[in-house]
């Protein structure tokens, strides 16, 4: 470094400094501190100082992070402290047990005035393990668990990943550190590399703990760094130090002191009953998470204690893990069926064995469209693996070949509509296929007519979907106008309709007719115009004219609305077919107040995003949406950085506690009350 000027020297370690706390704020503790902007131009000039200067680079300089050279292969690396496994819990009573033990081998029954054991509970996430070293402070290797005694080096690989500290922060840095902890894929990332996958034509990962092993066992740490793989820290195996925490818990806060992220649910317990109170409360929040978690891993708090109970085999008998009910399950594609959607969409459905996943019952699950049958290369009869996780719908995430029976069928897809015999299109460089019988397809004008008739659209009580499938089938209407045609003896013919729901039902399509233009504009099924479309064309244009009059550039000036949805709506408005409709139910007495010209120019909450979460007791969920999208705020479901309010209601969870972490203003349902009666 000597030819290296000393301004350079200083200029480069501040730059590197500043780079790291601004890494550390957005991935480990999700609360950026700078705009993206800022940071790119700090790289740029650090990026612009190792050019000039290659003998500055060092291993923790934050331009090492987009990973080096391929690997031929991976060194074997061998463990000095084991990586042990954990003993599994799979009821309240086995738990129990494993506190009995403990109380055995610490002779606790003898003495009836001890405290409860305390235990640091913790989620079990499920990705791979990995051990960390760091001497002085810095990061020297990266290792898997291999067989617990002997692993891989994946050092090059680690160190593209953003929440791992290239360099330890803060005070009382150890001489060693091995951090052992679960390198894991965020639900949302997993989605991510999957669809790319798809439109790549590879294969997919069957599941977030896949993906991230598969990830980590490149050769090119390049593939590495472009998966957004993070890391939490759970435990530390080699330490050398000055000062050594007396708890489990104490050493987690050293570890995010040193700049490790934590799990954001680790708390401490006393006592099995209270161990067992939150493997129920984090059940219900498993599907809300970001990322997979497959149990509650209990460890006793106490350091010494830990020492005094070691290890059976391979593994300690001061920790367990208390699994949750499996997120993946085999079972058999019986058969496939295919779907006609309200725009003609034909899916295939598969109807499967009935199984028990992620805690729900699944006999169908769909199979999207003809490519995604040919991706998974699936035939009927095949057995399947079934993944539920978090919120989302089962998906097939792969077929298990070795299973695949002898007489398995292939899966043809139709060319003609199952329901109106029409042909089957497919429009070039789209994955759907169309049925092109439009409005004449029975399957068509009925999901037209749910959909029109359903609670978010014009909320016509008590027209069910049975009901639509019976009044189209016997030709009773043809088209969403029809129904304020409809007379309560024409419904009173009809099998299992009774005179006072005919009546009721007759006065609940009267009722309709007082509608608002965003709930109308929703209600006529135009291709992807859902609520908030719907709610934001209101917003910009104010009339029913003026959305129809909107050529392409004027839709396209509007936040919020690009190009495919523009062309749907520009589309759709150009079709005479809808306009008769639409002149029909205007002169049926469909109608909306006028949207007040200056309320819509004040949109107090114009460019601000808000989120709903837990209960709301006094308003609705949908209402309170409304009346926030009317007021020009964006209602998103999940909290970050950018969102400007939460408003949380009682059973609220990890959004409102990363609100709290972010620092973003909280309200209860009274004070929202309150703010929406104040704006009015
Ligand atoms: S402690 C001796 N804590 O579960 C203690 N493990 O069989 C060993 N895991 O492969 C591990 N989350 O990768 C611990 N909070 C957590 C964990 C966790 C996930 C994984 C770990 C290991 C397996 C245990």
């Amino acid at each position: 470094m000597a030819n290296i000027p000393e301004h350079v020297l200083r200029d480069y370690e501040r730059l590197k400094d500043e780079l790291n706390q601004h890494n550390h704020r957005y991935y480990v503790l999700d609360d950026p501190s700078v705009p993206d902007s800022e940071y790119d131009r700090q790289m740029r000039l650090l990026q612009d100082l190792e050019e000039q200067y290659p003998d500055l680079i060092s291993a923790d300089s934050p331009s090492q992070r987009v990973g080096g050279e391929a690997l031929s292969s991976f060194t074997q690396v061998r463990h000095t402290v084991a990586m042990l496994s954990l003993d599994n819990a799979f009821s309240a009573a086995e738990l129990e047990d494993f506190e009995r033990k403990i109380k055995d081998r610490l002779n606790y029954g003898a003495l009836s005035d001890n405290p409860e054991i305390d235990y640091v509970c913790e989620p079990k996430l499920d990705g791979v393990a990995v051990s960390l070293l760091y001497e002085s402070g810095l990061l020297v290797r990266g290792a898997t668990r291999g067989d617990g005694a002997v692993g891989e080096d994946i050092t090059a690989n680690v160190r593209t990943i953003n929440s791992i500290p290239l360099k330890l922060r803060g005070a009382n840095i150890p001489r060693l550190l091995e951090v052992r902890g679960e390198i894991y894929l965020p639900r949302g990332g997993f989605a991510a590399i999957n669809a790319a996958a798809i439109v790549a034509g590879d294969k997919t990962f069957v599941n977030p703990r896949n993906a991230a092993a598969g990830s980590l066992r490149q050769l090119d740490s390049k593939i590495t760094a472009s998966r957004p793989l993070e890391m939490c820290a759970y435990s530390v195996g080699q330490f050398e130090a000055d000062l050594v925490p007396d708890t489990h818990l104490l050493m987690l806060e050293a570890l995010a002191d040193w700049g490790f992220k934590i799990n954001e649910h680790v708390q401490l317990v006393s006592g099995i009953p209270d161990c067992e109170e939150y493997y129920e409360r984090l059940a219900g929040l498993r599907d809300g998470l970001a990322y997979d978690i497959d149990g509650i891993v209990y460890k006793v708090n106490d350091l010494k204690l830990q020492q005094r109970l070691g290890f059976v085999a391979k593994a300690p008998r001061w920790a367990i893990a208390r699994k949750f009910p499996a997120q993946e399950e085999m079972t058999q594609l019986l058969d496939v069926e295919f779907q006609v959607g309200r725009t003609g969409a034909v899916t295939p459905v598969a109807r499967l064995q009935p199984v028990f996943v992620g805690g729900v019952t699944v006999s169908n699950a769909t199979l999207h469209n003809g490519d995604e049958i040919e991706r998974l290369g699936i035939c009927i009869g095949d057995t399947v693996i079934i993944r539920r996780a978090g919120d989302v719908i089962p998906q097939i995430a792969k077929v298990v070949l070795e299973k695949r029976p002898a007489d398995a069928q292939p899966i043809v897809f139709p060319e003609r509509c199952p329901v109106c015999r029409s042909s089957i299109k497919r429009v070039e460089g789209e994955a759907v296929a169309r049925c092109s019988g439009g409005l004449f397809c029975g399957a068509q004008i009925k999901q037209a007519i749910k959909h029109f008739a359903s609670r978010k659209a014009m909320d016509i009580d008590g027209l069910g979907d049975k009901l639509v499938d019976l009044l189209v089938d016997q030709g009773v209407i043809f088209s969403v106008a029809d129904l304020y045609e409809l007379k309560t003896e024409q419904l009173t013919g009809l099998e299992r309709l009774a005179d006072k729901s005919a009546a009721n039902l007759v006065a609940a399509i009267d009722a309709s007719k007082q509608t608002s233009l965003a709930k109308f504009l929703y209600s006529l099924g135009i291709r992807e115009v859902g609520e908030a479309t719907g709610q934001t064309l209101a917003n910009n244009f104010g009339s029913l004219e003026a959305v129809i009059a909107a050529d392409l550039e004027q839709l396209l000036e509007v936040d919020d609305i690009g190009p495919v949805v523009a062309k749907h709506i520009v589309d759709f408005f150009r079709n005479p077919d809808n306009l008769s409709i639409i002149q029909a139910l205007r002169e049926a007495g469909v109608s909306w107040p006028d949207i007040d010209q200056n309320a819509q120019a004040s949109q107090p909450l114009k460019g601000q995003t808000w989120v709903l979460t837990g209960g709301m007791e006094i308003m609705s969920r949908a209402e309170a949406k409304d009346r926030l999208q009317a007021m020009g705020a964006k209602v998103a479901g999940s909290v970050s950085a950018k969102t400007a309010q939460v408003v949380a209601g009682p059973g609220a969870g990890s959004k409102l506690s990363k609100a709290q972490s972010l620092d973003i203003p909280v309200m209860d349902e009274a004070e929202f009350i309150a703010f929406l009666a104040e704006a009015d």
